[in-house]
């Protein structure tokens, strides 16, 4: 069951489907080279919704499963412990409701994590930066750094889902533009306001934001 709506933020009008089973991702894009020669930051949108085989493209590429004997994933981590999950704000995604979704690697599938209109308030917690609200979607990286903690230590710990974090974002720049996809990464934004609004609890916090979206 997802939890309720953060206080502040409106209810949906219908509920959202409480799972969302992604798309086989199946792109096969650009030489990595011209790829990595075309990445930029882009801050401008259309109005155009993001289509839900790109998300699930570039959900895939983050932290897909991509050894499914062993669960390894696309992205490093520090002894395989994956201290970062995704969760998915679709602020104009095609066949996405309102509501949080948590993205699950094993099944690639959405998982409605909170119904409710949170686009304002993910803006305003993102101090106010207008393509928060333009694009597609924002993805929001929740670090739990006790995962890293109880295998290694607790010092190494925020760094390694940092260093973490850093790789998927990567991931998401590099598959965005592949696709011809307008993508960005915040680090401007109140943890603490995040933090609230999607109702995380002790030892987890919102690291970075990255958007998608189609390019204006
Ligand atoms: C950790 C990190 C945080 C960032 N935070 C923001 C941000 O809050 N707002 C913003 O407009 N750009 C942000 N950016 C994007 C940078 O401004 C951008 O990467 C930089 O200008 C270089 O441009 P390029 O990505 O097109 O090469 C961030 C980038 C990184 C790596």
């Amino acid at each position: 069951m997802p939890l309720a709506a953060a206080a502040g933020v409106e209810a949906c009008g219908t509920e959202p489907p409480a799972v969302v089973e992604l798309p086989e991702p199946a792109f096969r894009g650009a030489p990595l080279e011209e790829v990595i020669a075309a990445r930029r930051t882009v801050r401008y949108y259309s109005p155009e919704p993001l289509g839900l085989q790109d998300l699930s493209q570039i959900l895939w590429s983050a932290q897909g499963i991509t050894d499914p004997d062993r669960g390894m994933r696309a992205a490093p981590s520090a002894g395989g412990t994956y201290p970062v999950d995704l969760y998915v704000q679709p602020n104009n995604v095609f066949g996405l409701e309102c509501g949080v979704y948590r993205y699950e690697p094993v099944g690639h599938r959405l998982v409605l994590y909170r119904a409710g209109r949170f686009r304002d308030a993910i803006h305003e917690a993102a101090l106010g930066q207008r393509w928060v609200y333009t694009a597609g979607a924002v993805i929001l990286f929740v670090a739990t750094p006790a995962r890293v903690a109880e295998k290694y230590d607790e010092a190494s710990a925020l760094k390694s889902t940092l260093l973490e974090a850093g790789h998927i974002s990567q991931n998401i720049y590099l598959q965005a533009t592949s696709l011809g996809l307008g993508v960005g990464a915040i680090g401007g934004f109140s943890a603490e306001a995040m933090g609230r609004l999607l109702g995380l609890g002790e030892g987890q916090k919102v690291v970075y934001l990255n958007l998608v979206g189609n390019r204006r």
